[in-house]
């Protein structure tokens, strides 16, 4: 048991972030920012939306599309033009079937095809009659030049479906509505995830600054008070899930490794719920390796057997004898631990987990000093996604990494879930472009 507790010891040791060390990262984000926002070749692309924020009056019937990974939605929101909006119709499809009759998101598949697919769910959901602005979030990397064009950069989440990278998916999506008669659906806005986010809680709370997704992806973007391109405040995505400045240890680097593409996303691999079952089925496996932990089992040395909610329920888990982590370790195939086993199984969780909370909470002090040096103003951060929402202790992480950075001003800071906020983000985004015109005029 010694070994166990001293090769615990060493994985805190590796894992923990000191504060010096949050400080460092947040000062590094920021030069990063800065690199991006000037054109350098730095780790964060900076990408503008051409979106400044909602000023809570627009108002009308919206058609939305969120797609975000093999999940696509497609809404009709309707904004109240007081802060308020409801989902009026929804449907939710995959793009993937289960049963194996189609799958829109391999590389067998085109561009075309799966635009005409998404084009087909819309036209379930618009009403009869009437203009229909459509914002379209398409949680990818993507270059724009303006709010209604944009071209994707790369896919990302595993998805290859072919023709659609370097094309734009505004217009793709544009032209299989036409196909379908619908040309009285238009697109008018094509944002990220991360700006829906933002846009939904600036619909009702102008001190947003901040939008970000803690989920199977990670990414954040801000708002640009003056913003070169166009001197008005604009939206910027900062995909900082490719942030660089963070040192990985050696288990991050082989997870890298062993990923569809080493070196990419690097951030986005330490702390979003696509990976961390995975580190944590990594250093598991080097415990059982090294004959830390009695391991009888090969499951754990299948890529990916761990699923993030696995760690959502050993971090829930406060009995005594760690009832809810057994029946989890024994779904991994190990079984008949002793406690302190299954303790450090827990506290592994724990500390990959909070290091994602760290990271992030550092990203976000870099962008809230950049913005507010003195942090004079209100800010309000937006979150949604399952590791904000759903793991245990991750949001109160957050808070008190803001605490322990910025003292008494973090009260200065709110973070708070914005919960559906890519798909109402996006029917908030074209509307924001569609004022002027009354929404669904005849
Ligand atoms: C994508 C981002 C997206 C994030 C959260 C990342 O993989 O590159 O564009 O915002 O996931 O969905």
């Amino acid at each position: 048991m010694e070994r166990l507790y001293t090769a615990v010891a060493r994985l805190e040791k590796e894992l923990a972030i000191s504060a010096i060390l949050l400080q460092d990262i947040a000062s590094r984000f920021q030069e990063a920012m800065n690199e991006g926002l000037t054109g350098g070749s730095g780790s964060l692309r900076m990408l503008p939306s051409f979106i400044g924020s909602p000023t809570g009056q627009e108002q009308g019937q919206v058609i939305a599309v969120d797609f975000g990974g093999t999940n696509v939605r497609v809404l009709l929101v309707e904004l109240a033009g007081t802060g308020r909006s409801r989902i009026v119709a929804r449907r939710a499809f995959p793009l993937k079937d289960k049963l194996g009759h189609y799958d829109y998101t391999a590389v067998s598949a085109s561009g075309p095809a799966l635009f005409d697919f998404i084009a087909g769910k819309i036209s379930e959901i618009v009403p009869a009659g009437g203009i229909y602005p459509l914002g379209h979030t398409f949680s990818f990397p993507c270059r724009q030049q303006g709010g209604d064009q944009a071209v994707l950069i790369s896919w990302t989440k595993e998805i290859k479906t072919a023709g659609v990278e370097g094309r734009d998916v505004g217009q793709m999506l544009q032209a299989a509505l036409e196909n379908r008669g619908l040309d009285r659906v238009r697109l008018q806005a094509v944002i990220n995830d991360t700006t829906g986010t933002l846009l939904t809680a600036a619909y009702s709370d102008p001190a947003t600054t901040i939008g970000a997704i803690c989920g199977t992806g990670h990414n954040s973007c801000y708002l640009e008070s003056c913003h070169p391109l166009t001197n008005r405040p604009m939206i910027v995505n900062m995909e900082s899930g490719n942030f660089d400045g963070v040192q990985q240890t050696k288990y991050d680097i082989l997870l890298d490794q062993a990923s569809e593409k080493p070196g990419a996303q690097r951030l986005e691999k330490m702390v979003s719920g696509q990976y961390l079952g995975e580190l944590v089925r990594i250093i598991i496996s080097s415990l059982t390796a090294a004959g830390h932990i009695a391991s009888g089992s090969e499951s754990l040395s299948v890529p990916y057997s761990l699923p993030t909610e696995d760690i959502s329920a050993i971090l829930g888990d406060t009995s005594p004898g760690l009832e809810a982590v057994a029946v989890v370790a024994a779904r991994w195939g190990i079984t008949q631990l002793k406690v302190c086993e299954y303790k450090a199984i827990q506290t592994i969780s724990r500390l990959v987990a909070m290091r994602s909370a760290w990271l992030v909470a550092a990203t976000w002090a870099g962008v809230l000093t950049k913005i507010d040096p003195g942090l004079v103003r209100q800010h309000t951060i937006a979150v949604d996604g399952a590791l904000y929402e759903k793991m245990p202790g991750y949001s109160e992480q957050l808070a008190n990494t803001m605490m322990e950075m910025f003292g008494d001003k973090a009260k200065q800071i709110t973070i708070r879930l914005s919960k559906d906020g890519s798909g109402i983000g996006a029917a908030i985004a074209a509307a924001t472009v569609y004022k002027g015109k009354y929404c669904n005029e005849r």
